[in-house]
């Protein structure tokens, strides 16, 4: 199905907006293209973002801010999730889209999943010819996803 990214990304936004006022994460999505389109299984697409936001939900400290951003790079979309705070070492980052994979300090918290989100995130991303990414920049958190862009 042709989909507009951006805006199905503000539309999982919209329900997770509450948790992360009341936890206290400022949310920045002004950087969200709604215009570009991809070709997608909407179901699948939205369980990616969704992994994504919970994420990013989970490992921002209060006070700390998630930001969301897509840039178009030639026949790509790529999609930003960045959050303050760092769960795992850089040498480290290749690992965590692997099945079970859950960084040192995500063990000891008294929620979170079972290290199987981004795993789904790269499986779902790579069926659909795109591709999945992480880097740490100074104190913050950059897990990313590119999609090829349907041209009209
Ligand atoms: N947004 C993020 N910020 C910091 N660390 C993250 C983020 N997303 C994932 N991680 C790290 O990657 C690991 C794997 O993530 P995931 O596959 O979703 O498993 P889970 O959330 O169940 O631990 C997490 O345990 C965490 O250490
Ligand atoms: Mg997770």
């Amino acid at each position: 199905m042709d989909i507009r990214i951006g805006d199905m990304i503000e539309r999982v936004l919209d329900v997770f907006r509450a948790q992360f006022e009341t936890k206290g994460i400022y949310l920045d999505s002004k950087g969200i293209d709604g215009t570009v389109r991809v070709y997608a299984d909407p179901e699948k697409l939205i369980q990616v973002v969704r992994n994504l936001m919970q994420n990013a939900y989970e490992y921002t400290i209060s006070g700390g801010t998630v930001k969301i951003y897509t840039q178009s790079m030639n026949q790509d979309i790529q999609v930003v999730f960045a959050n303050t705070g760092v769960e795992v070492a850089e040498q480290d980052l290749p690992f965590i889209f692997e099945r079970f994979y859950r960084g040192e300090k995500s063990r000891s918290r008294e929620h979170g999943g079972a290290g199987i989100g981004l795993a789904i995130v790269k499986e779902l991303v790579e069926a659909h010819n795109g591709k999945v990414g992480a880097q740490i920049h100074n104190d913050e958190t950059r897990v990313w996803f590119s999609l090829p862009i349907n041209p009209s």
